[in-house]
């Protein structure tokens, strides 16, 4: 049944597909079972407990609506939002391509339902596995003024969600990820909670001298619990011919593993590595872990291969 939604669902438009999907979870995530999976703990963050490695990657579930369905696909943590702290349209449509066979590029640019309908999901429709919260910059804040956002998104999910994710690598918000930089991080990490783990989500294009400046000084800073590489890829929405998005999907493995791999080695073996970008297959997630990471997520194999895909992530991520 879900095998014939699914490719039911990729006969419509993209992001038609997406709206039409997330209606779906929500009429039916108080029936779905949760699949029965051994629970997986993390030294560095004890508190939480993770059913598997996997988790829905940020971007899907953009405005926390869906998060007990998430949860009872199987997935084993949640990454919501990207956040914004006012609601916002996002850019022009349209914004989701298909790449076949098997990829996307978006250009979305944080459309979502700002922070304060957003904590009243969270609060509304609790989840049984972890979820984080993924935080953004307004469109319309100038770099100068972006400490201020991610400020506001960490104060107003002080208590609703399990962990947050800062990101400043999305392709599709003018200036954002210049925030990938040295002073940034640094004012970033004095207004890190000190109660909740706090990851910096990268982009796959920064160069590899550039990922390992950044990891170092994450390395040395204890409110930040590491770091999720990657988010999409400006380059190879370039080299697909879009004048505009990030790409994600099979394509993207390849950067992703290695830009997890120069993680590991810059973070050293304590900081909690999330990584994220082109996984599809069970020899990716074994990868992926091989490479030094703890977690991993997938978002455009599970729009192309449905919930089955999970089976095989975790297992490949035991
Ligand atoms: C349609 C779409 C929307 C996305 N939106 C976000 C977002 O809001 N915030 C974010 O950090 N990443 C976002 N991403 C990036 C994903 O979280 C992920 O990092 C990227 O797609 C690479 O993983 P994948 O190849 O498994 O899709 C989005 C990706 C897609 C395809």
């Amino acid at each position: 049944m879900i095998h014939w939604i699914g490719k039911a669902l990729l006969k419509l438009p993209p992001e038609t597909a997406h709206h039409q999907a997330i209606r779906l979870l929500q009429a039916y995530q108080s029936i779905l079972r949760p699949p029965g999976f051994p629970a997986i703990h993390l030294p560095q963050i004890p508190s939480l407990n993770f059913r598997n490695r996997v988790g829905l990657a940020a971007g899907f579930d953009k405005n926390a609506e869906v998060v007990s369905a998430i949860g009872r696909l199987g997935f084993g943590f949640l990454e919501v939002g990207t956040v914004t702290p006012k609601p916002q349209f996002g850019n022009p449509l349209p914004r989701i391509w298909r790449v076949k066979p098997d990829s996307l590029v978006n250009s979305l640019g944080f459309n979502n339902c700002g922070l304060e309908q957003f904590a009243h999901n969270l609060v509304s429709r609790p989840s049984k596995i972890p979820v984080f919260a993924n935080i953004g910059k307004g469109k319309e804040t100038p770099n100068e003024q972006a400490l201020e956002d991610y400020q506001l998104g960490l104060r107003h999910l002080r208590d609703k969600a399990d962990g947050f994710v800062i990101n400043v690598s999305s392709p599709n918000t003018p200036h954002l990820r210049g925030l990938q930089n040295a002073q940034f991080v640094e004012a970033l990490g004095n207004i890190l909670p000190v109660n909740r783990p706090v990851w910096l989500k990268l982009a796959p294009d920064l160069s590899n001298g550039e990922l390992i400046a950044l990891c170092e000084q994450i390395r040395a800073h204890t409110r930040f619990a590491g770091v999720v590489v990657t988010n999409t890829s400006r380059l190879l929405a370039e080299e697909n011919g879009f004048a505009q998005g990030g790409f994600s999907g099979p394509a993207l493995f390849e950067r992703s593993l290695e830009c997890v791999s120069v993680a590991r080695g810059a973070l050293g073996p304590d900081k909690v590595l999330i990584g994220v970008g082109g996984i599809s297959s069970a020899d990716n997630a074994r990868k992926m872990r091989e490479a030094g990471a703890d977690l991993i997520e997938v978002y455009t194999a599970f729009i192309y291969q449905g919930p089955k895909v999970l089976k095989a992530l975790v297992n490949g991520s035991l």
